[in-house]
């Protein structure tokens, strides 16, 4: 276990290639150094995405009880979505935790996030003590006043927990962040007992006990060993280590720690060498849905399992992307509403993006698949990430499943990138290709969004799903999911304007440089920022 250091947790709140490859369009014209070259963001999305985030705050947050339960959806019958699932709640208050992060210190708007945030720890710790038909913390969803729900379901589903431990190591530390006493955090959610009986402390236990166990997966239908569940469950241990230590809980770190190692080792399995993808599900048992291995799981893995500073299968690793890039061909071809290409002002769209390619849940009942709201948001989250994570590094490392990647976002022919795996494509060495590589990324995710745009109705009301047909919205009304996703997208996509930024300056930097450059492109950029900051 490394040496002790303080906590990071900053996982990035704010946060064309596809257009082009889509369109089969070649890469934008190279052009010199300052002003950067390649596409810009599309300034014409602001306004629809400003208003549309009002939207999805303000009906996020509708589906949040006082009690601290937060409905899936509002509909109570086909389908009904009047429940409390651990891993939609989760992923909606991970949504608040960023709101009460971001909001001003003493304001009410702070108040009002730190409350629903207190209320969802009262009621997660009643869940944790509820008896139920998992027997345990993997119950995948209850009751709004609690109760456990009783009927025949997928169960258990173990990445709940492993969420919700990251909504409150999350919260914890913006609250530490924010000067407050640990008190109330020890006392309400980190206590170092063992057993323990506050909420974090136990969902740990149970992450770090039931990794190694198959369960259901996050589509709630296939029994087995799953990539998604076991990136967030890695995630969970190493923030969970890492916050063990912050509260003095030694043995417990160590444990999180081995654990979270462990889980490394077997994700690994998930890469198919053969097939060049990560596959979702292993050893399932029972039905497989008849599932091929392509799943917007391993996406929303990357994203929601991605660990700060990290680079094992994280979403701008070539495993990912590979696959990612595979699912959008094969979802391309699969709805009928994606041959649209163009929306009504003539800006290109990516594919709308649903589950899986097999997936017959219709949103209710079992007619046929559809896109989904969250994942065209989430593609739209995962090229922002990278397009401001690369550009943030100034550098990227190439690897085997990356080059081909690199290779379309750029419209090149096969076999033509310049840099060889294992080697570092540096913005400074190759300034056209690098800025062409991460403007067309965020082109893209705009690409994603204006689909997003074309299939929701002026109110900004999002369900589940998107009819493949027809393209209008279908399944469960105001998903809070969807919300959720689109408001993580739109914060990667503020991500992506800082760091353009912070590459202008750079490359501008370069552009007047004399004398010899320092070795290490990393610290380059750093000297430089340094620099620009003292003007
Ligand atoms: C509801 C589940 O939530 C969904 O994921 C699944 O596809 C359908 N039931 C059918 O099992
Ligand atoms: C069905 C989805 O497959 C599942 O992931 C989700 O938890 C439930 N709907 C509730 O939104």
């Amino acid at each position: 276990m490394p040496t002790r250091m303080p906590i990071r947790l900053t996982r990035p709140i704010a946060l064309r290639w596809l257009l082009l490859l889509l369109v089969g369009l070649v890469g934008p014209a190279l052009a010199s150094l300052f002003p950067i070259p390649g596409p810009e963001l599309d300034a014409t999305l602001a306004p629809w995405i400003k208003q549309q985030y009002n939207i999805s705050h303000d009906r996020l947050l509708q589906n949040i009880f006082n009690n601290g339960s937060v409905i899936a959806s509002p509909s109570r019958s086909h389908p009904d979505y009047f429940y409390t699932w651990i891993r939609d709640s989760a992923l909606v208050m991970d949504v608040v935790v960023s709101l009460y992060r971001q909001a001003k210190p003493g304001s009410p708007e702070e108040a009002r996030y730190e409350s629903l945030i207190w209320s969802f720890v009262h009621f997660s710790k009643r869940l944790q003590e509820v008896p139920n038909r998992s027997g345990g913390l993997g119950e995948p969803k209850f009751h709004v006043d609690g109760r456990p729900f009783a009927g025949d379901w997928g169960r258990p589903q173990n990445d709940g927990p492993a969420l919700r431990a990251l909504v409150f190591i999350r919260f914890a530390v913006a609250y530490l962040d924010k000067d407050h006493s640990p008190d109330k955090i020890r006392e309400f959610i980190y206590d170092s007992n063992y057993p323990s009986s506050s909420p974090l402390k136990r969902d740990l236990e149970y992450v770090a006990q039931s990794w190694p166990h198959h369960g259901f997966e996050l589509w709630e239908e296939v029994d087995g060993h799953h990539f998604h569940t076991k990136a967030v469950q890695r995630a969970a241990l190493e923030y969970g280590w890492r916050f063990a230590r912050l509260m003095n809980d030694e043995g417990a770190a160590k444990w999180y720690y081995h654990h979270a190692r462990s889980v490394e080792v077997s994700l690994r399995e998930h890469w198919s060498p053969f097939r060049q993808q990560l596959i979702e599900t292993l050893d399932w048992r029972g039905d497989n849905k008849g599932k091929a291995g392509l799943d917007l799981a391993v996406i929303l893995a990357s994203i929601q399992g991605q660990i700060e500073g990290d680079e094992y299968m994280y979403p701008c690793s070539g495993e990912v992307l590979i696959t990612a890039l595979e699912m959008m061909h094969a979802m391309q071809r699969l709805y009928p509403i994606n041959a649209v290409r163009r929306d009504l002002t003539g800006g290109l769209m990516g594919p709308a993006i649903g589950r899986y390619i097999e997936d017959v849940y219709d949103g209710d009942s079992m007619t046929g698949g559809n896109p989904w709201v969250l994942g065209t948001c989430g593609y739209a989250e995962l090229l922002y990430y990278c397009s401001a994570k690369w550009a943030s590094k100034s550098h990227i490392k190439v690897t085997e499943p990356l080059i081909p990647v690199l290779e379309e976002i750029l419209g090149m022919p096969s076999g033509s990138f310049p840099v060889a795996s294992g080697g570092l494509l540096r913005h400074r060495q190759y300034p056209e290709l690098f800025t062409s590589i991460v403007g067309n990324l965020s082109a893209a995710g705009d690409a994603f969004l204006r689909r997003v745009r074309f299939h929701t109705p002026t109110d900004g009301s999002m369900s589940e799903q998107i009819d493949r047909h027809h393209g209008a919205m279908r399944g469960a009304r105001h998903l809070s999911w969807s919300y959720a996703s689109f408001m993580t997208a739109t914060w990667r996509r503020a991500e992506v304007v800082k760091q353009m930024e912070r590459l202008r300056m750079v490359s501008h930097h370069e552009a007047v440089q004399v004398g010899p450059v320092a070795d290490d492109d990393i610290d380059a950029d750093r000297a430089v920022l340094a620099l620009v900051s003292q003007f």
